[in-house]
């Protein structure tokens, strides 16, 4: 499908985002191995989710959707060995933390993928759950895979050179099958919501800087979660309001999670508008309304220090560096190459293509800002990528003429409603 987008005069409302795809995967895993029922109240129902709920009813578990919840009827660590290959579709979170599970069990599986998953790197989770005891057999290192899980898995300490919370949660959820404890160290924190949730669960685990160490754990007690709106959603539209003079928005009941509140942060260092109201613990993860309102921003580079919490959020933080006042380099974002695109290549084209001033480099960009060079009307690739067409639709919004997005329908890998919402916000 192609969507044409038009501009917008300003944005203004009162709106939710769906609900974190990270808290929804994980609430969805640790549910259907806990001894039990759950219920997982405002999950989000979008592509990747699915794969990952899908998944776990291969393996036995009884996965029922009841309105805006799940009621899930967890088995315990142990599942049934699935009758035909897990298929993740284009879900790096449901691949990587399934192996986790996968290495555990009793059996022999196989994770399969669509053809952009199918691209992207394996051996982050291989390498540490290979030390652990399970098997793999890949074809250089990408899926398929064939796992051979292990019933004696042994506890490792293992440095990551990487940040990366796909990986880190693949070796904690196996750590729960392992013989001793299970150590991660990461360079910078990732995203921390498995550990959280984990330790919600009952699972013994502990924190300490950069480090996680999780025991061999029996069994886990089901619970009742309500999901938080997702902060990595909730980005496009806080930068359409920044964008878009007179603009006015109140997002309500976003995670505001301190490992993935980097995008806040840097806007709010580029002078942007933004308050936060009825801050509340949800299940353990912060959450709150936030207010923006429409500024002039000036520019503010970036580093590998901040882009772990703010890693899918770069490209739409390219988009408002090209009108901030000033340059902006954006550097130790290299993961951003093997996403579910090559975003780096992704953003640096197709920003290019409506007239931004924006050169490409290894790890990142360098964005020449101001208001002056106007956004061109064109037609632009999402090329698959749910982030870049979300991106590409808040470029319309400031553009001089259309801009027609093709391949648009991959954002129901993580906002299934995203154009409706945008619509109803567009004065
Ligand atoms: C995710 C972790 C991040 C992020 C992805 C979701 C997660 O990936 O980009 O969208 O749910 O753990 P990496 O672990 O590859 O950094």
């Amino acid at each position: 499908m192609n969507i044409k987008i038009s501009k917008a005069n300003k944005i203004e409302g009162v709106i939710e985002v769906p609900a974190d795809k990270s808290i929804t995967h994980r609430a969805v895993i640790l549910s259907s191995i806990a001894e039990g029922c759950s219920i997982v109240k405002n999950y989000l129902p979008s592509d990747d989710c699915f794969r990952t709920i899908d998944a776990f009813r291969l393996m036995g578990v009884d996965i029922k959707q009841d309105g805006g919840s799940l009621i899930i009827e967890g088995r315990g660590l142990n599942l049934n060995k699935p009758k035909k290959s897990i298929y993740a579709g284009n879900s790096g979170t449901t691949a990587r933390l399934m192996s986790g599970i996968l290495a555990g069990q009793n059996f022999e599986s196989v994770l399969t993928g669509d053809e952009s998953l199918s691209k992207r790197p394996m051996k982050r989770i291989i390498e540490p759950l290979t030390m652990m005891g399970a098997k793999f057999n890949t074809d250089n290192g990408r899926l398929p895979m064939t796992i051979i899980g292990a019933l004696n898995l042994r506890g490792i300490n293992y440095k990551s050179a990487k940040s990366s919370a796909q990986a880190k949660s693949a070796v904690l959820l196996a750590g729960l099958y392992a013989n001793g404890i299970t150590t991660y160290n990461e360079p910078i924190k990732s995203r921390d919501h498995s550990e959280k949730m984990l330790r919600a669960f009952g699972a013994d685990i502990e924190v300490k800087g950069n480090a996680v160490s999780i025991n061999r754990t029996k069994k886990l007690n089901p619970q009742n979660i309500t999901v938080p709106g997702d902060i990595s959603s909730a980005a496009f539209f806080i930068a359409a309001a920044l964008l878009i003079p007179h603009s006015h928005l109140t997002i309500k009941g976003v995670g505001i999670n301190p490992t993935r509140d980097g995008f806040i942060e840097c806007v709010k260092k580029m002078g942007a508008d933004i308050s936060f109201e009825n801050i509340t613990d949800i299940c353990g993860e912060p959450a709150g309304d936030i207010i923006v309102k429409y500024r002039e921003l000036k520019a503010v580079s970036i580093d590998a220090q901040i882009v772990p919490r703010m890693i899918d959020e770069i490209p739409i933080y390219a988009l408002l560096a090209s009108r901030a006042q000033g340059t902006t380099k954006i550097t130790g974002a290299g993961e951003l190459r093997i996403k579910e695109s090559d975003r780096i290549a992704a953003v640096a084209s197709q920003l290019k293509k409506i007239g931004v001033e924006i050169e490409e480099l290894e790890d990142g960009f360098i964005i020449y800002g101001g208001a002056k060079r106007e956004i061109l009307g064109a037609q632009v690739e999402s090329f698959g990528d749910h982030r870049i067409a979300m991106t590409l639709a808040i470029a319309a919004l400031i553009a001089k003429d259309d801009i027609t997005i093709k391949d648009a329908d991959c954002v129901n890998i993580s906002f299934p409603n995203f154009y409706e919402v945008l619509k109803r916000l567009c004065f």
